[in-house]
């Protein structure tokens, strides 16, 4: 089938078409978008194509549908029901190279699929990171995704609870994406990350704060963390002395705590 025709007919965005087609053709999509005119897709492929089209239609997050997704440049694999990578926390990544260009070993509790630690591994090259999360799943895809980037030998993952008492001693810093929204707010939340993400990696308990007074206790300087965009005070009675770094929308999106 011609690839012009199929991006006219796709029930898919043309952003979304693009990178399906590049996922399953290996072409580029901005190839792609090129060369549509002259591109041809096989049978095979084109069953590939219609295969993740009806999943995402199906509401399964694009980013599920093709099993990875990118960060701070980087292509991760992505794999439900563990979180997939927010652009904001980009942001968090960026302060977190500024600040930790002088540490040797650094600690990031609520891992997730590796992001951050990944990043900040493959920018620091003398770095080693112990990371920790209560997903069996995260901690095997952190660990995939250490493979694919090849750190896996600078990244001890630890599955274990936050709650318990695992003891992290001589890090220089600590990292952080918490779950940070309220429970009451979840029902808010969209549908397909209700339905296809764990709720406990957003889930930041009653007032949302409960894993930052858990951080607060581990009395590790300095501290990069992500915050919800209306935390800024509630982090400010937590931790007192407190950085916060906003986002491109003026909403507060990092807390620095030196
Ligand atoms: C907001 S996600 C962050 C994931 C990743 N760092 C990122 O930025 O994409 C929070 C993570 O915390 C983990 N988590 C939730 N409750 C936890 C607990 N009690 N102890 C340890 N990890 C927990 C979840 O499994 C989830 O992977």
């Amino acid at each position: 089938m011609n690839i012009s025709t199929l991006i006219k007919q796709s029930p898919l965005s043309l952003r979304d078409t693009l990178i399906v087609l590049e996922h399953i053709s290996g072409f580029d999509k901005n190839y792609i978008f090129l060369h549509q005119d002259s591109l041809e897709l096989d049978n095979e492929r084109l069953k590939k194509f219609n295969d993740i089209v009806y999943k995402i239609k199906d509401g399964m997050p694009l980013q599920y549908a093709i099993g990875k997704w990118w960060f701070f440049g980087h292509e991760f694999f992505v794999e439900p029901p563990v979180l997939i990578p927010r652009p904001e926390t980009e942001i968090l990544v960026e302060k977190a190279i500024e600040i930790v260009k002088d540490c040797q070993i650094g600690f990031e509790p609520f891992v997730g699929s590796g992001i951050i630690s990944i990043s900040l591994l493959k920018y620091y090259p003398h770095l080693k990171i112990i990371a920790t999360d209560i997903n069996k799943k995260a901690c095997e895809l952190t660990l995939k995704n250490a493979r694919l980037h090849k750190v896996e030998d600078r990244i001890l993952v630890v599955c274990s609870n936050i709650a318990d008492a695992i003891k992290i001693e001589k890090v220089d810093f600590l990292v952080a994406n918490p779950p940070y929204i309220p429970t009451k707010s979840l029902e808010t939340l969209d549908k397909s990350i209700l339905k296809y993400e764990d709720t406990r990696a957003l889930d930041g308990k009653e007032d949302g704060l409960f894993f930052y007074k858990k951080l607060k206790s581990f009395d590790i300087k300095p501290m990069i963390m992500e915050v919800g965009h209306d935390q800024e005070y509630a982090i400010k009675s937590i931790f007192g002395d407190v950085e916060i770094i906003y986002d491109y929308s003026y909403k507060p999106r990092v807390a620095i705590v030196r």
